[in-house]
């Protein structure tokens, strides 16, 4: 079963990753909630700790030796986290703490400096609190307009009236993929629409970027926003992603030192980018971390991660909708669909479903998933999310079939 669905050897990557090395509640670990946290390789571990142990000192100060070595590293992991995803250059990779610090950077400097009364600003009903609320919180500092694109039944995003919606945007800010629906969204469209219409465009990469090739460029966004910890990488470290010509224009976000060029008692000068959003000590060890996993999932290639992830999908699917009285939400076609599933199952509070799973060894999340408004539109209050990575297998899929099949028997008949 494996080997005829892997395009590596994904036993032996496996291996790679000790917390799947475990028992849970006298099962195997089945890991299924990289949505929310990817688990870590040995490799990116022991990059840590060698920073750690070896050449722990602060960056861009010394002239000492440990420090400069440090400095290299840590640019030399922006350069590595630029190829990543397309970059035009280093430059325009910002180290923030997560996705989240990166979209309240555009918003908050970008957005303050560029939005006034009336503007629009553009989103989709599926965002996650991250890519919702700092608008809404820019909406009130600025008094422009907050419009939705809606979805299908499907949970795709409906484009009929987005010519309508994009009058008189000033920005559109949209998921790639959702964490909830799974649905991957037709970003390079939508952005093309949205430049003729005169706005910018911000991603939340969150879910897209570390389960599928994404070139920046290609798409022709502005901005785009992801995370280290969903990308085999430590947590604490994240990108924002900006356009050259775009970020230069930006005002800074946080102030205090390393964002600066020249300060007197009268007033500051700012450093160029990306430092001038770097204000402050980095999450050093973690952006050279980072920068280990974007080497060690480019290794395997993000094209076969993909396709994995594809096939583990498509089976998960046809294994759920087996079980009775289960309802998954999100697109039915696998070509619009990311590594996560969102489900219900009729007669069974979510928490109680994730908790038979704990049982199994099987790890699930249950909750809103930080998408109140999308649960709101279908009208509950939390649903049971399995995801998928590059480390999951289909046995693992199995397992989590029987166990909602163990948790309907338990609560249902
Ligand atoms: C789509 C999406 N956007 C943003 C975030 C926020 O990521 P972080 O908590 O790392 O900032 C998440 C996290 O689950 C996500 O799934």
């Amino acid at each position: 079963m494996v080997s005829s669905f892997s395009l590596f050897d994904v036993l032996a990557l496996r291996r790679e990753f000790p917390i799947l090395q475990q028992q849970v509640n006298g099962k195997p670990l089945a890991y299924l909630d990289s949505a929310a946290s990817s688990q870590k390789p040995r490799r990116v571990i022991a990059c840590l700790e060698e920073y750690y142990e070896r050449y722990n000192a602060n960056v861009h100060r010394g002239v000492y030796k440990l420090s400069e070595e440090a400095t290299f590293a840590f640019e030399r992991a922006r350069g590595k986290v630029a190829r990543f995803v397309g970059a035009h250059s280093p430059k325009e990779i910002v180290f923030t703490r997560n996705t989240t610090e990166g979209i309240n950077l555009v918003a908050r400097s970008w957005g303050d400096a560029n939005l006034r009364a009336g503007d629009r600003i553009l989103l989709t009903i599926m965002e996650h609190h991250s890519n919702l609320v700092p608008w809404q919180q820019l909406a009130q500092r600025t008094g422009a307009q907050i419009e939705y694109l809606q979805i299908d039944g499907e949970g795709r995003l409906v484009l009929d009236d987005l010519d309508a919606k994009l009058a008189g945007a000033k920005l559109v800010a949209l998921a790639q993929a959702s964490n909830m629906l799974g649905t991957i969204n037709p970003v390079r469209e939508i952005a093309a629409r949205a430049h003729d219409a005169g706005a910018l465009v911000q991603v939340d990469g969150a879910q897209s970027v570390p389960h599928m090739p994404v070139d920046v460029q290609a798409l022709g966004v502005d901005f785009m926003a992801f995370s280290g910890h969903k990308m085999c990488a430590p947590t604490g470290i994240g990108v924002l992603w900006g356009r050259r010509q775009v970020l230069e224009a930006m005002p800074p976000f946080l102030g205090g030192g390393s964002m600066i060029r020249n300060v007197t008692l009268e007033g500051t000068t700012y450093a160029d980018i990306p430092a001038r959003f770097e204000a402050g000590t980095p999450a050093i060890g973690e952006a050279i971390a980072l920068g280990e996993a974007a080497d060690f999932l480019s290794e395997i290639g993000m094209d076969k991660i993909y396709a994995h992830e594809q096939h583990l999908l498509g089976y998960a699917l046809e294994r759920l909708s087996a079980v009775e009285g289960l309802r998954i939400y999100g697109p039915h076609s696998l070509e619009m669909r990311g590594a996560a599933i969102s489900f219900t199952l009729e007669g069974t509070h979510p928490h109680d479903v994730a908790a038979v799973l704990d049982g199994e060894g099987v790890a699930v999340r249950a909750g809103h998933h930080c998408c109140q408004p999308l649960h709101s539109l279908f009208d509950i209050p939390a649903t049971t999310r399995a995801s998928f990575y590059v480390y999951n297998i289909p046995e693992e899929v199995d397992r989590l079939a029987i166990g909602l099949e163990k948790a309907r028997k338990l609560f249902v008949e």
